[in-house]
């Protein structure tokens, strides 16, 4: 058994602080350790505000910009210049205001049709990766009230264990599709930090950290790093129905 480590703070705020620490600190090690850091960012609301941090002092300051690789997680097959596009909430917030070099912010390429597009950054992320025990560094999620993760929604067969890195959905809510990375990319990683907020998120906070594991019903169930380590960095709100006695466990 694993130990999970849940940190709990006072607000959304404090939250956003702590996150954007944990990159500076994690980017630290990296680059003191390999030369280079390898994250990948989540979209959502939640991150908005680590983002913004992280490209303000005194946080800008603290990360070494120059070795730093960004990826995502999961992204909406819309342009790049779409409102919805992760890749351009991370750039209005962080990328245009810190000297990350072009060339190694790697968006999913949602120019291409779902299921290409998801081929190619599967390729992408395993040429990265190939020469390495783990893929990203830091992986930042976010949890859905549905018990989503990425765009790992309950039910997709990406949770059943395949051997794809990367898959298409098609979101007939929104009508559009989405492009995931799957469990396996994320257990890989040396460091996965879920960031939750709000009321709202409580019960699936509950559900995904309390509930039996049921990674189809709860995606969030799905990430257990295999040698890395898991982190959830939740605000009281989505903490309001833990059970303050429990030790959480993977
Ligand atoms: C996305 C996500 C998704 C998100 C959750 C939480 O692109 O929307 O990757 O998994 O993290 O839906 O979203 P909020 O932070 O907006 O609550």
């Amino acid at each position: 058994m694993k130990p999970v480590h849940l940190h709990i703070y006072p607000d959304s705020e404090t939250l956003s602080q702590a996150a954007a620490a944990l990159f500076v600190e994690k980017a630290g090690q990296a680059i003191k350790a390999r030369g280079c850091f390898h994250v990948a960012l989540s979209g959502g609301s939640t991150p908005k505000r680590t983002y913004e941090l992280l490209a303000s002092p005194p946080y800008r300051e603290q990360v070494n910009w120059l070795p730093v690789h960004i990826f995502w997680g999961d992204e909406r097959c819309v342009p790049l210049i779409d409102l919805r596009s992760n890749a351009r909430m991370a750039r209005d917030t962080l990328l245009e205001r810190v000297p990350v070099p072009e060339g190694q912010v790697h968006p999913i390429p949602c120019h291409l049709p779902p299921a290409e597009a998801a081929r190619a950054y599967e390729d992408l992320l395993r040429r990265f990766f190939a020469e390495s025990p783990y893929t990203f560094d830091l992986a930042f999620l976010g949890l859905g009230q549905d018990g989503h993760t990425a765009s790992l929604f309950p039910g997709d067969p990406a949770l059943s264990g395949q051997d794809s890195w990367a898959v298409a959905v098609f979101r007939a809510d929104e009508g559009l599709s989405r492009v995931t990375l799957t469990p396996q990319v994320f257990n890989r990683a040396g460091t996965v930090a879920f960031l939750v907020s709000g009321r709202d998120k409580a019960q699936a906070l509950q559900e995904v950290l309390e509930g039996d594991y049921e990674p189809l019903r709860r995606p969030a169930q799905a990430i257990r790093p295999e040698k890395g380590e898991l982190v959830w960095l939740v605000d009281q709100a989505a903490a309001a129905v833990l059970d303050p006695d429990r030790p959480f466990v993977l």
